[in-house]
């Protein structure tokens, strides 16, 4: 089913409102690269905030971690990626723009737009070559030797290098797992589609440890745990669904791998892969360490512990809550755009918005108001123009409740709350709102956007 929301008019709420710039835009921008703005840095840190606790807090058995973004360059041959981590590209001699041998069906050639790369009879295109997509880098004390080092392409391997230090004080036997959030770097050279792919991304990727004869029944059970995460924070289910890998699309480690996709407006893309590792991971950098990188039970048998991974990119995340959250819709003859984040994503909480700004007795209780939720809660106070215009903006960054202070504040100490979804207002006392807030916070929260038909 084609979905209203484009592309474009994300990109334009996140620049109007503040979630996301192009990079380095006054200097013409740089492809694939984005800056956050004040409400985007919120958001995403909700969106790993929520991770963390569902891998971290609700459960006791994964550990955090937060290794190097550069690792001994033997990381990244024992892993597979010094050799085998590359796209196939081709170049148009032509026209000079580099494409995805694999991804031709969806370019757009450099001089006609309307046709793909080979199409026009002055396209040249040269044969496929491997381009390795890892960023090189080289470290001082290194250079005269001239060893390069690599700006990570996933958290992964961090992980999988310090397994020996983390089981042997984690005081946890397997399954047990290390979650880790954190920068990663590619070189794609696939433009376009905003934050969907970009050179630089966080990642949230969690490694769990298992005996080999339960490998199976862990990846199947974290794929499912994954697709809950995305339903929990209201992705909704026409969106989300579960694509398992053919054998031929398998990765050099993988021997089963399942994407969560979302319909994204670009289609249905991969938003998260959880992989079934096997033991590639801990053997290869046993062999190449000379670390022995196993499990020892208390009898003294060993093995190498099998390994499950969910991965999934904060910046994709974000992308896909916003997609999912972007809705329009006609109230009182007036357009009105709003995010319907789950309140718990949203960056912030509450508007604290007396209904006139320059009385001082509003404005006075307002501001207590402010102070005293700002103590628990992300929240804005603003006493700027017009009440419809203040609950417009805090509509299109998601806010879900406007908290308005009015003549009838200073007669009975009540407020008006207003629901971003339901539009719908209520009367509480200011003394409780607190209260109110966060218990309306706790709750279960499912996406109330109807499907575009
Ligand atoms: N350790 C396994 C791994 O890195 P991946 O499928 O290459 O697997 C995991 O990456 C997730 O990281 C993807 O599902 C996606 O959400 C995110 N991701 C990967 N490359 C990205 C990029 N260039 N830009 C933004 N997100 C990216």
């Amino acid at each position: 089913m084609a979905d209203a929301v484009t592309m474009d008019k994300i990109v334009s709420l996140c620049k109007r409102r503040g979630f996301v710039f192009p990079s380095s835009e006054i200097y013409g921008g740089l492809g694939s690269s984005y800056d956050y703005g004040h409400y985007g840095v919120l958001l995403k840190d909700n969106i790993k905030q929520r991770w963390m606790s569902s891998m971290v807090q609700e459960r006791d058995d994964i550990v955090a971690l937060d290794s190097s973004i550069i690792l001994h360059p033997e990381v990244w041959k024992a892993s597979g990626h010094v050799g085998g981590f590359s796209d196939p590209l081709v170049d148009c001699k032509f026209c000079k723009k580099r494409y995805r041998a694999d991804h031709l069906e969806d370019a757009q050639c450099g001089q006609r737009p309307s046709k793909r790369p080979g199409e026009t009879s002055d396209c040249d295109l040269t044969e496929a070559r491997q381009f390795n997509l890892m960023f090189e880098t080289s470290v001082g004390a290194m250079e005269e030797t001239g060893v390069p080092v690599y700006l990570r392409p996933e958290t992964a391997q961090g992980i999988f290098i310090n397994f020996k230090n983390v089981a042997g004080i984690a005081r946890r036997k397997p399954p047990f797992g290390i979650a880790q959030v954190g920068k990663s770097f590619r070189n794609e050279i696939t433009p376009g589609n905003f934050i969907f792919r970009t050179l630089e991304f966080e990642q949230m990727e969690m490694e769990f440890f298992v005996p080999p004869a339960e490998a199976d029944e862990w990846y199947r059970y974290w794929v499912d745990e994954r697709y809950a995460w995305h339903r929990r924070y209201g992705i909704r289910e026409s969106h989300l669904r579960i694509r398992p890998h053919d054998d031929d699309e398998l990765s050099h480690y993988s021997s089963g791998t399942s994407d969560l996709e979302y319909l994204f407006p670009i289609g249905w893309s991969e938003l998260e892969g959880i992989a079934n590792r096997g033991d590639f991971d801990l053997s290869a950098h046993t062999a190449a360490s000379g670390t022995k990188l196993e499990w020892v039970e208390q009898d003294g048998s060993r093995y190498t512990p099998h390994v499950i991974e969910p991965a999934l990119g904060v910046n994709r995340s974000m992308l896909a809550f916003l997609v999912d959250a972007y809705d329009e819709e006609i109230v009182a003859e007036r357009e009105r755009t709003v995010l319907r984040l789950h309140p718990q994503l949203a960056p912030v909480k509450a508007a604290v918005l007396p209904l006139i700004g320059k009385s001082d007795d509003m404005s006075g209780r307002a501001r207590k108001l402010y102070e005293e939720l700002r103590q628990v809660i992300s929240v804005e106070y603003d006493d700027g123009g017009q009440i419809g215009r203040r609950y417009r903006r805090h509509d299109e960054i998601g806010t879900p409740y406007a908290l308005t202070i009015d003549d009838q504040t200073l007669e009975d100490d009540t407020i008006t709350i207003r629901e971003r979804d339901s539009l719908a207002q209520e009367r509480i006392s200011i003394a409780r709102t607190r209260e109110h807030v966060l218990d309306r916070l706790a709750e279960p929260w499912s996406s109330p956007k109807v499907d575009a038909a």
